[in-house]
């Protein structure tokens, strides 16, 4: 047993990052019974999940989407905010008739959430049946650890292998269109707020060869978009021996032609000017940059230790917008942080009226415990700051609609990737600028980039007609 402990991450002083390559193992003992997999949290949740889903697969299983006929169910947990803890304890609740009715059920927590001890520690007090917590470093091992439960056993395997680099994993993807490509793991900035650093680990950049050829292989298997993911890109290299750093990794990237190319999440702290030379200059890295801003007030900035301040943040903006043409900006804010007055909410909006962004995910601050921020005094009454986001939404989707609006009646690339939602006589797509499109146009055209003509403009998406195949 190998219990998770959040003193160990933030102390971990990691020698030397180590490089493994997975073998893919067949042993299908579950063959022919069925996975339930529930997926919670970012991108790399979602990207971790498709690692799992291939293990599930490799073991004989396929999926279901009815909890109630699920031999093995794993849940892939988030644990960024309180009501990401209050979702996983919601589900829980359920699998506990289900594994009383049947006691061969096994169930698996992955995800953040299994990173933190005290959280670990509660879900078994409240939920002993449980047969598997696995950490994010220990998802290859997930095929070892049911075989191991099948008699119903229980196992915890977090933390053990930090420091590792996996080449060589299978993903069961949820897209034959676009695809994920991890090219860093973990988190180094410890903004004070934030339980990434101790629930991801130490940043590991993956070696440039191997990024490249796996976008090759996706090229090559039709994919049309790959976006790159970390949690802070553009700290990419940095723990390398070679000389690489996120601007070259996209040129590389771009230079294998993939029609599309995107990258989540960049840290305004470290863009350089070279990066976005290279975003300008290549025509399949699209011009999106989600650039979370977090808060506008300089004093919160520091306080959340953020490394710039409102007028670097501006000036970075508007170098973004004088060198990439047609540019779209999305970002994150977090309102009543620890402190945070009437006046550094102001500073925010100052930002948000500034920048008049394309969108924004927006969220009211979270005590994590562990964090530094968990220790800091904050006595704004929750009513107050549910006032503030309420003003935040109402402004962010105000220029939300008004960007929308500039593109009424432009012509604009989209990648279909699938039927609308909506309406099932539609498709929906993306803009380069990440804007949501449904379109009316027939369902051959999915897995195409298409020229559409926009037609209507909401706050949160786009009409159009396609002009060509
Ligand atoms: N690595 C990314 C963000 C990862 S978490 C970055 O640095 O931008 C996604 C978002 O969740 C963050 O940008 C932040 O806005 C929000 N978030 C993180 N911790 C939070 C907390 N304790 N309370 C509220 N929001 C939080
Ligand atoms: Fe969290 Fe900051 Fe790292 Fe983003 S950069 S994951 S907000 S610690
Ligand atoms: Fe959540 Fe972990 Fe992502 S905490 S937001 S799933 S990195």
């Amino acid at each position: 047993m190998n219990l998770p402990n959040l003193q160990k991450a933030k102390q971990r002083t990691l020698k030397e990052i180590e490089y493994k390559k997975l073998e893919t193992s067949n042993d299908e003992f579950l063959k022919g019974q069925k996975f339930f997999l529930k997926t919670y949290g970012c991108q790399m949740n979602v990207h971790d999940s498709e690692q799992m889903r291939a293990i599930l697969i490799g073991l004989g299983m396929t999926e279901t989407t009815n909890l109630e006929e699920a031999r093995v169910i794993v849940l892939n947990t988030c644990a960024i905010r309180e009501n990401a803890h209050d979702k996983v304890f919601g589900y829980l609740g359920r699998i506990k008739h289900l594994k009383k009715e049947n006691p061969d059920l096994i169930v698996a927590i992955g995800g953040c959430m299994s990173q933190e001890e005290s959280v670990v520690s509660e879900i078994l007090k409240r939920h002993p049946y449980i047969n598997i917590v696995f950490g994010t470093h220990n998802i290859h091992e997930l095929g070892t650890l049911i075989k191991n439960n099948i008699h119903g056993t229980q196992d915890i395997e977090v933390f053990s292998n930090e420091g590792c680099v996996y080449e060589g994993i299978n993903y069961a993807r949820d897209s034959k269109i676009t695809a994920w490509v991890n090219i860093m793991y973990g988190c180094d900035k410890f903004c004070t707020y934030c339980i990434v650093p101790y629930t991801r680990g130490k940043e590991r950049s993956r070696k440039p060869a191997e990024i490249i050829e796996e976008v090759k292989k996706l090229k090559d298997q039709g994919y049309q978009e790959v976006t790159l993911l970390g949690q802070n890109v553009n700290a990419y290299g940095h723990d390398l021996k070679t000389t690489i750093d996120f601007a070259q990794l996209l040129e590389e990237v771009a230079k294998t032609n993939i029609p599309r190319i995107r990258f989540v999440t960049s840290h305004p702290w470290n863009f350089t000017t070279k990066m976005i030379e290279t975003i300008a200059k290549y025509p399949n890295i699209m011009p999106y940059i989600h650039l979370p801003l977090q808060s506008g007030s300089n004093r919160i900035l520091k306080l959340m230790g953020r490394r710039y301040t409102k007028e670097e943040y501006l000036k970075l903006v508007e170098q973004i917008r004088k060198t990439i043409k047609g540019v779209c900006i999305t970002t994150d804010i977090i309102v009543g942080f620890p402190s945070e007055t009437d006046e550094d909410f102001k500073d925010t909006l100052e930002v948000v009226n500034k920048v008049k962004y394309d969108g924004a995910y927006t969220f009211i601050y979270s005590k994590r415990e562990g964090t530094p921020a968990s220790k800091m005094t904050d006595i704004t009454p929750l009513k107050v700051k549910e006032a503030r986001l309420q003003k935040l939404n109402d402004l962010i989707n105000k220029y939300a609609k008004q960007s929308n609006e500039k593109l009424l009646n432009q012509e604009e690339e989209v990648l279909v990737l699938g039927i609308s939602e909506k309406d099932s006589n539609k498709v929906y797509g993306y803009t380069k600028t990440m804007k949501l499109v449904n379109v009316a146009a027939p369902k051959e055209t999915i897995g195409k980039l298409i020229n559409v003509k926009i037609t209507d403009a909401k706050s949160f998406s786009l009409d159009g007609e396609i002009l060509s195949k």
